[in-house]
């Protein structure tokens, strides 16, 4: 029995806000689900919370104060409203004992790999007489960089309807050991560690069980399953092409599919896993960073303009309609115009169905912090906007090769901006509205066939 167990505890009503990627919404959500079990309660929102706790990411500058900004607004309330204020994920590390000298009134900030303590901290402050508010109870804990957390495969029960009631992240991946010159993710989410092969086979299993029809698995470089520690007991093909081969084949589940990708892993093994495997979607995440060789270099992501692209042909050419994404950062230090010409033309090349773009932030310990940022922050503008604008025209070029085909649509539910619509998302993740029939749920997979080419969207009639 855990500590948390023995104490006669309060429950209390928490509220979880999450910045960032996905590894931080799936890290809450496990967070949501051990407090759950130790007999906490979710709160309709942060006003009527006890506890309140941001799930915060470093990856730029503003990310960061963002979560950090908002954790202090919520410090600075935290008396008049009784609650407990606390800070997780990436900043946390990043900060470390700083965290305390922004933010003087937090009760606790919690490092990546250590969320699993959440509860035991939740546990402690109660017993302690909770709400002391207003002080601070500062309590820190910081993960060491080949940590396994606690409660990696706690999901919470989700309510029939709920999109995360069918649709789940699982972290298979843990950290990164890529040390692209940019990023800070490294320093902050510790050294790869990936887990075992039949605890994630279980997971996704259970997960299948209670209902959900699609997995994402989650890794900052997810290719490099089983790489650097063994996944699998025996030895036998390539790790992560045979978890994907072996996850198809649980019953019940629909689609597999995972984040993010580097062109080094695009091996003839996972081309052939995308073939075979029905269940595996065929759509990639490959962030690119730069279609400039140069820039490549500079960034250590290890392959050239050539490389990238001969990956997303080798998927392609089994499968035109393979949907590939990417990331794009503008603005490196020393990025020319020639460079930055060379990221536009590459991403024509390769046909992007969509791409996120980011303007280049320096992080703090990483190899590029000690460049001159030196590309003006207009100029990173005018090449973010020059990009979004190309993306436009070619989302629409790209989907407008899809009106006439039916898609296969796991459907979410009535459309953000027209409820009289529903929309879902096709295996290549696009999304796709259409006119519900009587007979279409949330969470079923319907064919759609396209009428409608927009450059983000889909629009379509239940076949
Ligand atoms: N500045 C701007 N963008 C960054 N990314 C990572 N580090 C930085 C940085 N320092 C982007 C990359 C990555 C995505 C998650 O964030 O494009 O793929
Ligand atoms: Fe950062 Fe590179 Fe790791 Fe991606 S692969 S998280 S860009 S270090």
């Amino acid at each position: 029995m855990t500590d948390a167990g023995k104490r006669k505890v309060r429950a209390v009503k928490f509220h979880i806000h999450t910045y960032g990627c996905q590894m931080n919404v799936r890290d809450s959500e496990a967070v949501a689900a051990m407090l759950l079990a130790a007999g906490h309660e979710r709160a309709d929102g942060e006003d009527d919370a006890d506890l309140v706790i941001v799930n915060s990411c470093t990856v730029r500058q503003k990310a960061e104060e963002k979560a950090v900004g908002k954790c202090g607004n919520l410090c600075a309330a935290k008396r008049e409203r009784r609650q407990i204020v606390g800070l997780m994920g990436c900043a946390v590390k990043r900060l470390g004992a700083d965290v305390f000298r922004r933010l003087p009134s937090l009760d606790f900030a919690v490092g990546p790999r250590r969320f699993g303590m959440i509860p035991k901290i939740v546990a402690d402050l109660a017993a302690d007489g909770w709400p002391k508010c207003g002080c601070g109870a500062n309590r820190l804990e910081l993960p060491d960089e080949d940590e396994i957390p606690e409660g990696l495969s706690a999901h919470p029960d989700v309510s029939a309807g709920a999109v995360d009631a069918f649709k789940s992240y699982v972290t298979v991946l843990l950290g990164c050991d890529n040390r692209c010159s940019y990023c800070i993710v490294p320093d902050v989410r510790g050294h790869e560690y990936s887990r075992p092969a039949r605890e994630v086979i279980a997971e996704v299993g259970c997960l299948a069980a209670r209902g959900v029809k699609e997995v994402c698995l989650l890794g900052q470089s997810v290719l490099r399953y089983g790489l650097r520690n063994k996944a699998w007991e025996d030895g036998g093909g390539e790790p992560f092409p045979r978890l994907l081969a072996a996850l198809d084949g649980i019953d019940g589940l629909d689609r597999i599919r995972f984040t993010s990708a580097h062109p080094k892993g695009c091996t003839d093994e996972l081309v052939r896993v995308f073939r075979e495997c029905r269940k595996v979607c065929r759509h990639i995440h490959l962030p690119v960073q730069s279609g400039s060789d140069r820039v490549l270099r500079e960034m250590g992501r290890h392959y050239t303009r050539a490389e990238y692209l001969a990956a997303v042909a080798k998927l392609r050419a089994f499968d035109p309609e393979f949907a590939v994404t990417t990331d794009v950062i503008v603005g490196y230090p020393g990025e020319t115009e020639e460079d930055f010409e060379a990221t536009r033309s590459l991403m024509d090349e390769a046909g992007f169905d969509n791409s996120f773009i980011f303007k280049y932030s320096p992080r703090p310990g990483t190899r590029a912090a000690a460049l001159p940022d030196d590309v003006p922050p207009p100029e990173k503008e005018r090449r973010n906007q020059a990009l979004l604008a190309d993306q436009e025209r070619r989302g629409l070029m790209r989907n407008k090769m899809l009106v006439g085909t039916v898609r296969e649509v796991l459907v979410e539910g009535p459309s953000l901006r027209n409820s009289a619509r529903w929309s879902g998302r096709d295996a290549g993740n696009r999304i796709v509205v259409f006119e519900p029939t009587p007979s279409v749920r949330a969470g079923e997979l319907v064919d759609v066939r396209v009428t409608e080419a927009h450059p983000q969207i889909l629009v379509g009639e239940v076949a």
